[in-house]
């Protein structure tokens, strides 16, 4: 089976076409992965401008779909799926890529399917083993999202816990702001916590009353802020801090971060008897939080090798066990995108 997979969910244009055993959905090959990035685009704003992040997918969409079809050296008569993301997302850039999808299966007369952007972050680290291992922990760590899910199987998932604010990937892109450095923030903290101490300032994550499985990392944010501006200050204040303790309050605040999903993800997996942690999201390209859990007792799962940012291969690789599930029957023509796909 040869998939096409489309994702705009928020600022990457990501087009891919995976090829998998038509019986049990296994990876044979990514045939092509396509994803065109928006930083330049954003990075004068310090974050995602919405209304742009429509238009670029709206211009690039096509000739990406042509792009990806040459690399995997295929034509469309070819395609036997379309997959895309309908959520959750931007509401707007959703509707780029679902509309591009609903179009060319019917010019095409293919059947097309929507998957989920969340399971399809966790599906990129499940998608490269033959044999995936349930019941396991998900967590996915990214710009939008912050998630511990129980996974029964691919198709039965449970909330455990999320963020009650910020995502963990939001809050290093913050930080990062507050330190004069480019968007996406995540790298860019990561490569100057590496010259700092990571215990010098003890900063501390959220705990979260109602549900010790959430986060909340808005805290965090803020006791950055004020160690650099001073008490009771705002983001567009004057920095207090001299430039040499920056790289210790990279280094501080990532470890504070990172240790909080690591020992939160450890004692979910034990508290809800998970025999493997499947992780996925932006934040698990960060080299310390893959270090921190080197010497986990249960086996640790990361996303195949360039599927951890926002990607189309993981979005086609989900589509086909969908497809199976619904009796290969295609999604109907009305599938409306969603912004919030509730997991809970
Ligand atoms: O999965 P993704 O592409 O987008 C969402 O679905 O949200 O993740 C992007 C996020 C950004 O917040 C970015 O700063 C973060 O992942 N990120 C990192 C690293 N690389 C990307 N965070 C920490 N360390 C990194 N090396
Ligand atoms: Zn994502």
């Amino acid at each position: 089976m040869k998939i096409l997979g489309i994702e705009t969910t928020c600022d990457e244009t990501g087009v891919s076409i995976v090829e998998v055993n038509d019986q049990n959905g296994s990876l044979i090959a990514i045939l092509s992965n396509i994803i065109a990035s928006q930083e330049d685009l954003h990075a004068l704003y310090g974050g995602v401008y919405p209304e742009l992040a429509c238009r670029r997918h709206f211009d690039i969409l096509i000739p990406l779909i042509d792009q990806a079809l040459k690399e995997a050296q295929i034509s469309f008569q070819e395609i036997d799926l379309i997959s895309v993301a309908y959520g959750p997302g931007l509401i707007g850039a959703l509707l780029m890529g679902l509309n591009c999808a609903k179009a060319l299966s019917l010019a095409w007369s293919k059947p097309f399917i929507g998957v989920n952007h969340v399971q399809a972050h966790l599906y990129a680290a499940l998608m490269g083993n033959a044999e995936p291992i349930f019941p396991s922990l998900g967590v996915v760590v990214s710009g939008g999202h912050t998630f511990l899910i129980k996974m029964e199987s691919i198709h039965d998932y449970e909330l455990i816990g999320q963020t009650v604010d910020d995502a963990i990937g939001e809050a290093f892109d913050k930080v990062a702001v507050m330190l004069g450095l480019p968007y996406p923030g995540g790298p860019q903290i990561e490569k100057l916590a590496l010259k700092g101490n990571l215990s010098l300032y003890p900063f501390k994550a959220g705990v979260v009353k109602q549900n010790p499985w959430d986060f909340s990392f808005s805290g965090l944010k803020t006791n950055v802020l004020y160690r650099l501006k001073g008490k009771n200050t705002s983001k567009n204040s004057q920095t207090q801090l001299d430039s040499s303790q920056w790289p210790h309050i990279a280094a501080s605040f990532q470890e504070t971060a990172l240790n909080d999903v690591v020992s939160k993800s450890m004692r979910a997996a034990h508290h809800f008897q998970c025999k493997a942690i499947y992780l996925g999201g932006g934040v698990t390209q960060n080299q310390r939080f893959r270090d921190l859990l080197k010497n986990s007792p249960i086996p640790v799962y990361w996303p195949l090798k360039g599927l951890s940012l926002d990607n189309a291969a993981m979005i086609a690789g989900l589509g086909y066990p969908i497809f199976l599930q619904k009796g290969k029957q295609s999604d109907p023509l009305d599938l409306e995108p969603l912004a919030r796909i509730p997991l809970r």
